[in-house]
């Protein structure tokens, strides 16, 4: 099943520009539009706000999905870690729409809201990789990722395959509800996916890059701005799961607040920079962090970047930028793993699907 791949993780890395190809087929009508079901499209357009729910990776999809639906279908949006969600249950709106994203459809802490928020009487979406999985039948409605089968405990293409569809989902509300967009969602998605192929093309530049980071540390820090700031959660949870070692994902404005404390000579921080408004700002963060002995990687957008950076992304639209800023994240993480001689598909202490509380 691997063919010629020596793990699940770096096939299914790999596998991320066919699912967006895919995604991008499987949601337009013959007219090339975006096409949400009916029932979809209603309970998006009837919601006053938008409650999702998710843990692990699917949460850090949430967050950039948030984004997508705030800022084109003009809905305010939550996103509640599932185990968390029950204790500090927030406030309502009066029509809420639960949206449960979730790769295997079975994780047990986001199952147990669902069970909650429907005795309520409240609708749920589901946007799932396994149509058939628990979340999807007990939700009203269901998205499918498309993604295939995902074997690897560390998840990737699910990942991509979330904020493709829930970019989608957010442009057919946009749609339903007569607003007007800027924004060609199956063009821009076209767009990432060869932007993700030249990534996946260029391994060698991450497994260096990853040998010079992450060969002996014990910890890394990864900072961002805005979107940025999504995918470095993300970034920072990969190399946890997979390298062991201690990562943390920060928002650069936070560092000064305490985080900079941690900063030795030669700790790991790599910065992503993918947004024009916070470029000049994250880059004064790395500053601030090499004064203080850390080592350094930028990885910029095209249009943003200065010779020293480590990488540069092929420019996508800054809304989608997490579908290919996460690549090389996904490949640092392999390769630390690999050097580190670590179990890659199959990390100590974790399961693929997390069906207990
Ligand atoms: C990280 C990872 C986990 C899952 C989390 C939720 O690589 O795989 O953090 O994202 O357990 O799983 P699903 O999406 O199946 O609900």
């Amino acid at each position: 099943e691997k063919g010629t791949y020596a793990h699940f993780m770096l096939k299914e890395i790999d596998e991320q520009p066919i699912v967006m190809r895919k995604i991008i087929q499987k949601y337009q009508d013959e007219h090339g539009e975006i096409q949400l079901e009916d029932d979809v499209r209603q309970a998006m357009t009837q919601a006053d706000r938008i409650y999702i729910i998710a843990a692990g990776t699917s949460y850090h999809a949430g967050l950039v999905g948030k984004q997508f639906i705030e800022k084109l279908a003009q809905v305010p949006v939550e996103v509640h870690i599932s185990s968390e969600f029950s204790y500090n249950m927030p406030l309502l709106s009066e029509k809420p729409l639960f949206v449960f994203i979730s790769q295997s459809g079975e994780t047990a802490d986001s199952r147990s809201v669902l069970v909650k928020t429907k005795a309520l009487g409240h609708k749920a979406l589901t946007i799932t990789n396994v149509p058939g999985s628990t979340l999807s039948r007990e939700a009203d409605y269901t998205l499918h990722l498309h993604a295939g089968p995902e074997i690897a405990v560390a998840s990737t293409k699910a990942y991509t395959a979330q904020i493709a569809v829930l970019a989608l989902l957010a442009v057919g509300t946009a749609k339903a509800k007569c607003l007007h967009l800027h924004f060609d969602p199956l063009k821009e998605l076209a767009i990432v996916a060869s932007a993700m192929e030249s990534l996946t093309d260029q391994k060698e530049a991450f497994e260096q890059l990853a040998k010079d980071l992450f060969s002996t540390t014990r910890n890394a820090f990864f900072i961002g701005r805005g979107n940025d700031y999504f995918v470095v959660q993300e970034a920072a949870l990969k190399l946890k799961e997979i390298s062991y070692i201690q990562a943390e994902g920060f928002a650069g404005g936070e560092l000064k607040h305490g985080t900079i404390a941690l900063i030795e000579d030669d700790t790991p921080v790599v910065a992503i920079s993918t947004q024009e408004n916070v470029n000049l700002s994250i880059r004064g963060n790395v500053q601030e962090v090499v004064a203080r002995g850390a080592k350094a990687a930028i990885v910029s957008m095209k249009g943003l970047e200065k010779d020293s950076d480590a990488f540069v992304l092929p420019k996508v639209h800054e809304l989608l930028t997490p579908l290919v800023s996460v690549i090389p994240m996904q490949l640092l993480s392999y390769y630390a793993a690999l050097h580190r001689d670590c179990d890659v598909d199959k990390p100590r202490n974790l399961a693929k699907s997390v069906t207990v509380e």
